[in-house]
Protein backbone atom coordinates (compact mmCIF):
# COMPACT_ATOMS: atom_id res chain seq x y z
CA UNK A 1 0.00 0.00 0.00
CA UNK A 2 1.63 3.45 -1.03
CA UNK A 3 0.82 6.16 1.06
CA UNK A 4 -1.17 8.99 0.20
CA UNK A 5 -0.17 12.94 -0.04
CA UNK A 6 -1.60 16.18 0.11
CA UNK A 7 1.22 18.85 -0.02
CA UNK A 8 0.65 22.75 0.10
CA UNK A 9 3.41 24.74 -1.90
CA UNK A 10 2.70 28.23 -0.19
CA UNK A 11 5.45 30.09 -2.53
CA UNK A 12 6.62 33.36 -1.58
CA UNK A 13 3.25 33.48 0.28
CA UNK A 14 2.44 33.76 4.34
CA UNK A 15 3.73 36.00 6.71
CA UNK A 16 3.18 35.58 10.69
CA UNK A 17 -0.09 36.94 10.69
CA UNK A 18 -1.36 34.88 7.41
CA UNK A 19 -0.01 31.77 9.09
CA UNK A 20 -1.63 32.40 11.87
CA UNK A 21 -4.63 33.08 9.99
CA UNK A 22 -4.14 30.06 8.26
CA UNK A 23 -3.94 27.83 11.62
CA UNK A 24 -7.08 29.35 12.81
CA UNK A 25 -9.53 27.78 10.41
CA UNK A 26 -7.29 25.23 9.22
CA UNK A 27 -8.73 21.54 11.21
CA UNK A 28 -6.57 18.46 10.00
CA UNK A 29 -8.16 15.33 10.75
CA UNK A 30 -6.01 12.43 11.17
CA UNK A 31 -6.81 9.79 7.99
CA UNK A 32 -5.32 6.05 7.23
CA UNK A 33 -2.67 6.52 4.53
CA UNK A 34 -3.11 9.94 3.85
CA UNK A 35 -0.10 12.66 4.89
CA UNK A 36 -0.55 16.04 4.64
CA UNK A 37 1.81 19.05 4.87
CA UNK A 38 2.67 22.48 3.58
CA UNK A 39 5.79 24.54 3.13
CA UNK A 40 6.07 27.84 3.88
CA UNK A 41 9.15 29.92 3.02
CA UNK A 42 12.60 29.17 5.02
CA UNK A 43 11.87 31.94 7.35
CA UNK A 44 8.77 30.76 8.58
CA UNK A 45 9.51 27.38 8.93
CA UNK A 46 10.80 27.40 12.51
CA UNK A 47 7.36 29.12 12.92
CA UNK A 48 4.99 26.76 12.15
CA UNK A 49 6.94 23.70 13.39
CA UNK A 50 4.75 21.73 15.70
CA UNK A 51 1.68 24.41 15.57
CA UNK A 52 -0.23 21.91 14.26
CA UNK A 53 -0.78 18.42 14.75
CA UNK A 54 -0.29 15.88 12.24
CA UNK A 55 0.48 18.54 10.02
CA UNK A 56 4.05 18.35 8.25
CA UNK A 57 5.99 20.74 7.53
CA UNK A 58 8.08 20.84 4.48
CA UNK A 59 10.68 22.83 2.66
CA UNK A 60 10.34 24.39 -0.69
CA UNK A 61 14.42 24.35 -1.23
CA UNK A 62 17.99 22.92 -0.32
CA UNK A 63 21.27 23.41 -1.23
CA UNK A 64 23.04 20.82 -2.64
CA UNK A 65 26.01 21.08 -0.43
CA UNK A 66 26.21 20.03 3.16
CA UNK A 67 28.10 23.30 4.23
CA UNK A 68 30.48 26.19 3.55
CA UNK A 69 31.04 29.40 1.74
CA UNK A 70 27.26 29.20 -0.14
CA UNK A 71 25.93 32.56 0.78
CA UNK A 72 21.99 32.28 0.95
CA UNK A 73 21.46 28.53 1.11
CA UNK A 74 20.44 26.15 3.55
CA UNK A 75 21.84 22.90 4.14
CA UNK A 76 19.57 19.48 4.26
CA UNK A 77 21.30 19.17 7.93
CA UNK A 78 19.61 22.31 8.89
CA UNK A 79 16.16 21.26 7.63
CA UNK A 80 16.55 18.48 9.33
CA UNK A 81 17.22 20.38 12.32
CA UNK A 82 14.31 22.49 12.19
CA UNK A 83 12.33 18.84 12.07
CA UNK A 84 11.34 19.69 8.68
CA UNK A 85 9.74 16.12 7.16
CA UNK A 86 9.47 17.02 3.39
CA UNK A 87 11.38 19.15 0.80
CA UNK A 88 10.00 20.32 -2.63
CA UNK A 89 13.11 20.04 -5.33
CA UNK A 90 13.65 20.68 -9.01
CA UNK A 91 9.93 22.43 -9.15
CA UNK A 92 9.86 24.51 -12.56
CA UNK A 93 9.84 27.98 -10.98
CA UNK A 94 13.43 26.93 -9.91
CA UNK A 95 14.18 24.93 -13.04
CA UNK A 96 13.09 28.69 -14.70
CA UNK A 97 14.85 30.89 -12.84
CA UNK A 98 17.65 29.72 -10.15
CA UNK A 99 18.88 27.12 -13.13
CA UNK A 100 18.21 24.20 -11.24
CA UNK A 101 19.47 21.44 -13.34
CA UNK A 102 19.04 17.50 -13.33
CA UNK A 103 22.12 17.21 -11.52
CA UNK A 104 21.33 19.69 -9.20
CA UNK A 105 18.18 17.83 -8.41
CA UNK A 106 19.88 14.80 -8.46
CA UNK A 107 22.16 16.15 -6.02
CA UNK A 108 19.25 17.77 -3.70
CA UNK A 109 17.66 14.44 -2.95
CA UNK A 110 20.95 12.19 -2.10
CA UNK A 111 21.42 14.83 0.45
CA UNK A 112 18.26 15.28 2.12
CA UNK A 113 17.47 11.41 1.71
CA UNK A 114 20.63 10.95 4.38
CA UNK A 115 18.95 12.96 6.85
CA UNK A 116 15.20 11.33 6.21
CA UNK A 117 13.62 14.25 4.88
CA UNK A 118 11.55 13.35 1.93
CA UNK A 119 12.24 14.60 -1.57
CA UNK A 120 9.33 15.81 -3.31
CA UNK A 121 10.88 15.32 -6.70
CA UNK A 122 9.04 17.72 -9.31
CA UNK A 123 8.78 17.04 -13.09
CA UNK A 124 6.63 18.07 -15.88
CA UNK A 125 6.97 19.22 -19.20
CA UNK A 126 6.29 22.57 -20.58
CA UNK A 127 3.65 23.87 -22.70
CA UNK A 128 5.78 23.76 -26.34
CA UNK A 129 6.92 20.19 -25.35
CA UNK A 130 3.53 19.18 -24.69
CA UNK A 131 1.62 20.37 -28.05
CA UNK A 132 4.52 18.48 -29.66
CA UNK A 133 4.20 15.77 -28.25
CA UNK A 134 7.78 15.20 -26.35
CA UNK A 135 6.38 15.36 -22.29
CA UNK A 136 7.39 11.74 -21.85
CA UNK A 137 11.31 12.14 -23.40
CA UNK A 138 11.01 15.52 -21.04
CA UNK A 139 10.07 13.51 -17.69
CA UNK A 140 12.17 10.66 -18.35
CA UNK A 141 15.56 13.34 -18.72
CA UNK A 142 14.14 14.43 -15.73
CA UNK A 143 13.66 11.49 -13.60
CA UNK A 144 16.40 9.05 -14.98
CA UNK A 145 18.96 11.71 -13.33
CA UNK A 146 17.83 10.78 -9.97
CA UNK A 147 16.29 7.48 -10.52
CA UNK A 148 19.98 6.54 -11.32
CA UNK A 149 21.49 7.31 -8.39
CA UNK A 150 19.16 5.63 -6.19
CA UNK A 151 19.25 2.26 -4.55
CA UNK A 152 15.85 0.25 -4.68
CA UNK A 153 15.43 0.36 -1.35
CA UNK A 154 15.17 4.18 -1.88
CA UNK A 155 12.31 4.48 -4.09
CA UNK A 156 9.97 4.31 -1.65
CA UNK A 157 11.26 7.12 0.37
CA UNK A 158 11.22 9.60 -2.09
CA UNK A 159 7.90 11.13 -4.08
CA UNK A 160 7.79 12.18 -7.59
CA UNK A 161 5.10 15.02 -8.43
CA UNK A 162 3.98 15.33 -11.93
CA UNK A 163 3.51 19.49 -12.99
CA UNK A 164 2.76 20.28 -15.96
CA UNK A 165 4.21 23.46 -16.83
CA UNK A 166 1.49 24.65 -18.48
CA UNK A 167 -0.44 23.82 -16.05
CA UNK A 168 0.85 26.02 -12.77
CA UNK A 169 -0.62 28.63 -11.36
CA UNK A 170 -2.94 28.99 -14.74
CA UNK A 171 -6.22 27.47 -13.84
CA UNK A 172 -5.79 24.61 -16.47
CA UNK A 173 -5.50 20.96 -14.91
CA UNK A 174 -4.38 18.50 -16.64
CA UNK A 175 -7.82 15.98 -17.50
CA UNK A 176 -7.57 13.23 -15.24
CA UNK A 177 -7.08 11.12 -18.39
CA UNK A 178 -3.93 13.35 -19.40
CA UNK A 179 -2.81 12.83 -15.84
CA UNK A 180 -3.49 10.01 -15.40
CA UNK A 181 -1.13 8.63 -18.80
CA UNK A 182 1.78 10.35 -17.22
CA UNK A 183 1.70 8.73 -13.77
CA UNK A 184 1.29 5.35 -15.66
CA UNK A 185 4.50 6.27 -17.44
CA UNK A 186 5.83 7.74 -14.62
CA UNK A 187 5.56 4.54 -12.97
CA UNK A 188 6.66 2.13 -15.53
CA UNK A 189 9.37 4.38 -15.89
CA UNK A 190 10.24 3.71 -12.37
CA UNK A 191 9.68 -0.05 -12.90
CA UNK A 192 12.11 0.47 -15.23
CA UNK A 193 14.91 1.14 -13.25
CA UNK A 194 14.02 -0.81 -10.00
CA UNK A 195 11.59 -3.60 -10.66
CA UNK A 196 7.34 -3.42 -11.19
CA UNK A 197 7.32 -4.20 -7.19
CA UNK A 198 9.72 -1.28 -6.58
CA UNK A 199 7.77 0.85 -8.20
CA UNK A 200 4.07 0.18 -6.25
CA UNK A 201 5.93 1.62 -3.45
CA UNK A 202 6.34 5.32 -5.49
CA UNK A 203 3.95 7.61 -4.40
CA UNK A 204 3.07 10.13 -7.71
CA UNK A 205 1.07 13.77 -6.97
CA UNK A 206 -0.23 15.22 -9.16
CA UNK A 207 0.41 19.04 -9.17
CA UNK A 208 -1.17 22.19 -11.50
CA UNK A 209 -4.31 24.60 -10.72
CA UNK A 210 -5.70 21.71 -7.97
CA UNK A 211 -8.56 23.17 -6.76
CA UNK A 212 -11.83 21.58 -4.67
CA UNK A 213 -13.60 21.11 -8.15
CA UNK A 214 -10.65 19.10 -9.90
CA UNK A 215 -9.35 16.89 -6.81
CA UNK A 216 -11.66 14.44 -6.08
CA UNK A 217 -11.13 13.36 -10.06
CA UNK A 218 -7.47 13.52 -10.32
CA UNK A 219 -7.23 11.59 -7.05
CA UNK A 220 -9.72 8.70 -8.41
CA UNK A 221 -7.03 7.78 -11.25
CA UNK A 222 -4.96 4.55 -10.21
CA UNK A 223 -1.57 6.15 -10.21
CA UNK A 224 -1.96 9.30 -8.79
CA UNK A 225 -1.51 9.56 -4.95
CA UNK A 226 -2.64 12.93 -3.92
CA UNK A 227 -1.57 16.19 -5.04
CA UNK A 228 0.83 19.00 -4.72
CA UNK A 229 -1.02 22.01 -4.24
CA UNK A 230 -0.28 25.88 -4.95
CA UNK A 231 -2.87 28.43 -4.82
CA UNK A 232 -5.75 26.68 -3.59
CA UNK A 233 -3.63 25.56 -0.38
CA UNK A 234 -3.26 28.98 0.81
CA UNK A 235 -7.08 29.22 1.80
CA UNK A 236 -7.16 26.80 4.29
CA UNK A 237 -10.83 25.66 3.62
CA UNK A 238 -10.18 24.47 -0.23
CA UNK A 239 -7.40 22.70 0.85
CA UNK A 240 -9.33 20.48 3.30
CA UNK A 241 -11.45 20.15 0.73
CA UNK A 242 -8.47 18.82 -1.38
CA UNK A 243 -7.87 16.73 1.48
CA UNK A 244 -10.98 15.57 2.01
CA UNK A 245 -11.47 14.71 -1.90
CA UNK A 246 -8.81 12.07 -1.35
CA UNK A 247 -10.44 9.75 1.00
P1 LIG B 1 -0.78 25.76 -8.48
O1 LIG B 1 0.76 25.46 -8.12
O2 LIG B 1 -1.61 24.76 -7.74
O3 LIG B 1 -1.01 27.16 -8.05
O4 LIG B 1 -0.91 25.59 -9.97
C1 LIG B 1 1.23 24.16 -8.00
C2 LIG B 1 2.71 24.16 -7.76
O5 LIG B 1 3.41 25.01 -8.33
O6 LIG B 1 3.23 23.33 -7.01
Amino acid sequence: MRVNYVLGNWKLNNQRKDIDDWLEVFKHTAKAGVRVGVSPTLGYLDYMSGKCEGLMVGAQNVSEFDQGAFTGEVSAAMLSDLGVSFCLVGHSERRQFFQETNEKVADKVKGLLSHEIIPVICCGESQVEYETGQAKEVIGAQLSAVFSRLEVSQLSKVVVAYEPVWAIGTGLTATPEVAQEIHQFIRQFAGDFFGSVAAQSLSILYGGSVNEQSAAELFAQPDIDGGLVGGASLKPTSFMQIIEALS
